[in-house]
């Protein structure tokens, strides 16, 4: 196996509590794992060296909340929202139409054109999310084409009722849909919100999915108040996702069960909505993780350095809270300990910035500071 050296690393975001930044560092990779990590002076021989030239280091953002599974768009619901319409749920079945009239090919190449630009963006670990075809059959090659291209998949049949009676259709997807779905998904996700699925409905679709072997996340708490923080936390979900609009016992909640906070700003900044309180949740003590939401109604960005920037301007996190998020945070959301993190043993996932540190991120919003993603070892961008 060929050991490699970076080194000339000018500062070294981790994502490792124990020793979280390093400045003159270096690091080896072996085998697509880290292997090393520490200061540029002790740093072991190699069979070949990658100059960093003084550049930033971090790990491969791991981004956990993204619908990449869907055809058309709707830049004419954005444009009509800019000139003062609200959000709606209801623009979801817009997508459904166009998603069920895409042929297979064509779905798997909008996915993939969306990975290979988060990839471009720094993001080395991505959730991809069924939830615009709300048949059996429409969710299933939604999630068989998700498979493709990340092991964390969602099924998502619980999107929003598509037709006809709602009760009727909460069966169908804690039944006949999930048994379709269940071997290409990992996750089991609902959206709990007035408009979408009440507190009944997700908690037995988010059983039926556990009973099948899959993990649990909600979309939770997104439009207004509601149950969904507080189911998401009775069943052991991994992270409840957008967390807009929490009570108290809402974070009390998430702080006590330990489920993950995922923020999702670039929903806030699409709908002009009120961001979420991130500093209410960290001063609570609560694991918060940042993540795209990338979809084309309610958040078309697929940029993890946007929502950094938007995290750090809008929502009152530090440089450093917000790397953390969409790094060990992103993880912790899908309970992975082998990506987020730059140590032995971790996922060999890098990103090299054209700047001194990752500070720029947010200080030069907007800028593609990228300048290469390295995933398992492999250099990708
Ligand atoms: O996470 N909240 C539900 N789903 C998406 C929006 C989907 C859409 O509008 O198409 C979200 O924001
Ligand atoms: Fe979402």
């Amino acid at each position: 196996m060929t050991a490699t050296l970076f080194r000339g690393i000018g500062s070294l975001y981790t994502g490792d509590p124990e020793r979280e930044e390093i400045a003159g560092a270096a690091l080896v990779v072996e085998g697509g794992m880290v292997v090393w990590v520490g200061e540029a002076d002790d740093a072991p021989l190699a069979d070949r060296d990658v100059d960093v030239d003084g550049r930033a280091v971090l790990p491969g953002f791991v981004d956990s909340h993204a619908h990449l599974v869907f055809a058309g768009d709707r830049t004419a619901e954005f444009a009509a929202r800019m000139a003062g319409r609200p959000y709606s749920a209801g623009g979801i079945r817009t997508t459904v139409a166009a998603t069920r009239a895409a042929t297979t090919p064509a779905l798997a190449a909008n996915t993939a054109a969306l990975v290979a630009e988060m990839i471009a963006q720094g993001t080395t670990t991505m959730e991809i999310k069924s939830g615009y075809g709300l048949t059996v059959e429409d969710e299933r090659r939604s999630l068989e084409i998700a498979s493709a291209f990340t092991p964390e998949t969602t099924f998502l049949g619980a999107h929003v009722v598509p037709e006809g009676d709602p009760d009727a259709y909460v069966r169908l997807v804690a039944g006949r849909m999930l048994d379709a779905c269940a071997p290409y998904a990992r996750w089991v996700d609902v959206f709990c919100e007035r408009g979408a699925f009440d507190e009944d409905q997700s908690r037995e679709i988010l059983a039926a999915g556990l009973k099948a072997g899959l993990q649990a996340r909600v979309h939770a708490n997104q439009l207004g108040p509601g149950p969904g923080v507080r189911v998401a936390c009775e069943l052991g979900a991994a992270s409840a996702d957008h967390c807009t609009h929490l009570t108290d016992a809402d974070v009390d909640l998430l702080a006590a069960s330990g489920v993950v906070a995922t923020l999702l700003p670039g929903a806030e900044f699409s709908t002009r909505s009120p961001y979420p309180e991130a500093r209410r949740l960290l001063d609570a003590g609560v694991t918060v993780a940042l993540a795209t939401d990338c979809n084309p109604g309610s958040s078309f960005t697929s940029s993890m350095p946007f929502c950094v920037a938007l995290a750090v301007r809008e929502m009152g996190l530090t440089p450093l809270e917000a790397v953390r998020a969409a790094t060990r945070g992103g993880s912790a959301a899908l309970r992975r300990d082998d990506v987020g993190m730059l140590r032995p043993g971790s996922r060999a996932d890098l990103v090299i910035l054209d700047a001194p540190s990752y500070v720029h991120l947010a200080y030069r919003p907007g800028v593609p500071l990228v300048a290469q993603v390295w995933q398992a070892g492999r250099r990708v961008v």
